[in-house]
């Protein structure tokens, strides 16, 4: 049986098609955003917006606000990609990242990200006020556990805390929980939201400042003035912004190569004792907990299981043991589970500004490292103070061509993406003949009649035949058996099981 990509459909019906439900967040289960057509003729805009994710969404709001004739064009539908499946944290503590950073960075560079951070949260808050934006939106703690293995490098996180100013309270005896701990770091005045309802309230203020919406509307090519969609559309621009997750360039040896693609997992859980507040165990495995508000009460989010992105064989495991600790810790039932990828640096910082010198009206953001929500609103700040000539405090820390200026530690990243494809290429010589070795809902590589062929058998015992080859840059993609995707691990793209691409930066099908 021939398939074929079902062109023009939103993920989320294609999901309904061939994916596992469950593996839609409970966000996007809870919440909606307005629909907006996909854009069927040719335009011109002053700045265009690529994605509509809070990244997107955020930058056009403040350009709008100052005045700008934005376009914001999303490939699929708003809201639905990272930023509907993350855990919604809004924090400056990242896990335990001030020590190491004070060591790699220096003093003035770590306090003037603390300080991003810390204007973040206090963007996202004043927004919610301003438009009375019904969001769960909550100031609370955010806090490190240990069960007593990692007593040591909490202390070391406290003291680089106590050398920059920053807010907090180390509890020696532990925090009163149902997560066994020993020795606690709280950090005050951090929040947390429920990101689609926060972000279609920012849609509607973004409407009303005349920002125009165009959904199913991918990007496939840009160049330094237009951008064109795959209904072969265009779009002239003065400046764009490029807020794709991992940036849709086509600029040949960039540096963005460099990003690693992480995928982590989460499970959400109503169950007994849940705890208030935002919580992150630093012992292996470990876990990000927060609570949510759900019809009965508050149940908790349980995150974690994090690996390179299409790295490791059966990412359905990663449910499993995120599901047994939700029910050892607090006898939770899980309701919803899902997954994302983020993009990691190797400052842990992310990369906001103009691409380089000989691209100064393309600018790009990205490089998150697990936590978007507030450097996104720092960077709708900050890319509307680089548009309209503006000093900002945050341009030369987050700018985007530093990352070449990290020398050794940029190539590790390389390095392992590169192992992580080697390693594959090199299991590829063992691959398979014969596909009706697959069980049935199981994906795998085989080796027909002399053709590398990526095989998904479906629940009737259908075969599902394309390339294995991603259409970003060639690397071997990987079946992912907890979404049934096929995932790259080069730069994140992800393909269904008839190769439509699900994710970019591939705008291109499989074959
Ligand atoms: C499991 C997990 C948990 C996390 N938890 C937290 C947390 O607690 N706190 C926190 O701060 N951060 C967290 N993060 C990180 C945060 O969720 C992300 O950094 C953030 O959501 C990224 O937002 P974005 O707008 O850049 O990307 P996205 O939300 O992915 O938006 C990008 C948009 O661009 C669109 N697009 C892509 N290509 C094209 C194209 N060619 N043409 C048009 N449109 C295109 C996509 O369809 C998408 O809608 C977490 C991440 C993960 C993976
Ligand atoms: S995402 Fe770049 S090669 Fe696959």
């Amino acid at each position: 049986m021939v398939f074929s990509c079902k062109k023009g459909i939103a993920k989320k019906e294609r999901e309904g098609l061939f994916m596992k439900k469950e593996n839609i967040s409970y966000w996007t289960k809870s919440a909606a955003i307005t629909d907006f057509t996909k854009l069927d003729q040719n335009i011109r805009t002053e700045i265009l917006v690529v994605g509509g994710g809070i990244a997107g969404i955020l930058a056009a709001y403040r350009l709008a606000e100052a005045g700008h004739k934005v376009v914001l064009a999303e490939g699929r539908k708003l809201v639905q990609e990272t930023t509907a499946n993350t855990t919604a944290k809004i924090t400056a503590q990242h896990h335990l990242m001030y020590q190491e950073m004070l060591e790699n960075q220096g003093e003035d560079k770590t306090r003037l990200f603390y300080q991003s951070q810390m204007d973040g949260i206090q963007a996202i808050e004043t927004l919610v006020k301003q438009y009375q934006i019904d969001c769960d939106f909550e100031k609370i703690s955010s806090t490190q556990l240990t069960d007593g293995r990692n007593e040591e490098a909490i202390r070391k996180e406290y003291e680089a805390y106590e050398k920059l100013g920053i807010k907090s309270e180390l509890h020696e005896q532990g925090l009163k929980l149902p997560v066994k701990n020993t020795l606690a770091l709280e950090m005050p005045n951090q929040a947390q939201f429920h990101p689609v309802k926060f972000l279609s309230g920012m849609v509607e203020a973004c409407v009303n400042l005349g920002v125009k919406f165009y959904e199913e509307t991918l990007i496939t090519d840009i160049n330094k003035v237009q951008a064109v969609t795959d209904q072969e559309k265009t779009i002239d621009f003065q400046k764009v912004i490029v807020a794709t997750h991992f940036p849709l360039i086509n600029i040949k040896n960039n540096y963005i190569s460099e990003l690693q693609i992480e995928r982590s997992y989460i499970v959400a859980a109503e169950g007994m004792n849940i705890p208030v507040g935002m919580f992150q165990t630093v012992d292996e495995p470990k876990r990000s907990l927060r609570h949510y508000h759900t019809n009965n009460g508050i149940g908790v989010l349980v995150g974690g299981e994090n690996h390179i992105t299409a790295t490791v064989s059966h990412m359905d495991d990663a449910y499993d043991k995120l599901s047994e600790f939700a029910f050892e810790v607090f006898k939770g039932n899980v309701t919803d589970n899902w997954s994302a990828q983020d993009m990691m640096t190797v400052d842990r910082m992310p990369l906001i500004g103009a691409y380089d010198a000989q691209n100064p009206n393309l600018f790009i953001v990205t490089g998150f490292n697990k936590f978007g929500m507030a450097s996104a609103a720092v960077a709708a700040e900050l890319l509307t103070d680089l548009i309209n000539r503006r000093e900002n405090n945050y341009a030369s820390l987050f700018e985007p061509s530093r990352i070449k200026t990290l020398g050794n530690q940029a190539k590790a990243i390389g390095k392992q993406i590169k192992d992580a494809i080697v390693g594959e290429a090199a299991a590829l010589k063992d691959h398979r003949t014969d596909p009706s070795e697959l069980k049935v809902d199981e994906g795998g590589i085989f080796n027909i009649e002399g053709k590398l062929t990526a095989i998904y058998k479906d629940k009737q015992g259908n075969e599902h035949h394309v390339s294995p080859f991603c259409t970003h840059l060639g690397c071997v993609v990987k079946f992912n058996d907890a979404e049934r995707t096929w995932d790259c691990p080069c730069h994140g793209s992800r393909f269904d099981q008839d190769g439509c691409v699900l994710e970019g930066p591939a705008t291109k099908d499989l074959n």
